[in-house]
């Protein structure tokens, strides 16, 4: 897949089943609920954005369907810095089994989980630390708009850094054959090794991994 293919270009599912699946998000996430939860995080920051869930719940479906989950049999998922939830409420709405894991600390996304529905595992990811352990192996990992590649000191993971991360995944996570999949940030205002730089392309690349540079994803497909 090369740089001209953008997420908005890529549909095999169908405008019925999107709009089948929002009706659906809407019985669960209801106005009334999402009222209750605005009230009570007047004074969270931009986060409040997912308190208004449909532009996400598309994005996310997209996803899905560009990860090939839509109308497939079913896959173990585990999404990383999983925020307000939505991947894995799709996902599971598409019959995936899908785990979900974020940094503790942020009482407007805990809510909203529990909204989706979702028992999260509480992690902070961080440089050349391995992820929690599973009681079983996923499919397919992903992480979307994630910052956690940032070290204490504001930098960004080097090299080495994304190694133990990438190594880490396909050994302690993934079936063999299994997919990984990060949308990354801009990141301009840290020192460090960003979407785009060559370097990081390269490791990238050797490890699997096809992109879309619109959206800032590398798709490893298998992660190797
Ligand atoms: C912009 S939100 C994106 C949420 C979700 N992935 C989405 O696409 O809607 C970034 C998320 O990454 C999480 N995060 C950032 N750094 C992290 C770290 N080091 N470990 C785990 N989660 C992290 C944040 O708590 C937040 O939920």
């Amino acid at each position: 897949m090369d740089g001209s293919t953008a997420l908005s270009e890529t549909s095999q599912a169908s405008q019925a089943d999107q709009d089948a699946f929002l009706a659906y998000a809407r019985s669960v996430m209801t106005d009334e609920r999402l009222e209750e939860l605005a009230a009570r995080h007047a004074s969270a920051g931009s986060e409040t954005k997912y308190l208004a869930p449909d532009r996400w719940l598309k994005e996310k479906w997209k996803l899905a369907d560009l990860l090939k989950l839509v109308g497939t049999p079913p896959q173990r998922v585990l999404d990383l810095g999983t925020g307000a939830g939505h991947f894995p409420f799709v996902c599971r709405y598409l019959g995936h089994e899908c785990e979900a894991l974020d940094q503790p600390g942020i009482p407007l996304y805990d809510d909203l989980c529990e909204l989706a529905g979702l028992d999260r595992v509480d992690h902070r990811i961080g440089p050349r630390q391995p992820l929690p352990a599973f009681e079983r192996r996923f499919d397919l990992v992903t992480a979307f708009m994630v910052g956690f590649n940032t070290r204490p000191d504001g930098t960004l993971f080097d090299l080495e850094d994304w190694r133990f991360f990438l190594d880490d995944v396909r050994d302690r996570l993934l079936n063999p054959g299994g997919r990984l999949c990060l949308k990354m940030i801009k990141q301009v205002e840290r020192e460090g090794p960003k979407y785009g730089d060559p370097e990081l392309m390269a490791l990238f690349e050797s490890r699997g991994a096809h992109f879309i540079p619109k959206n800032r994803y590398a798709i490893f497909d298998p992660l190797r």
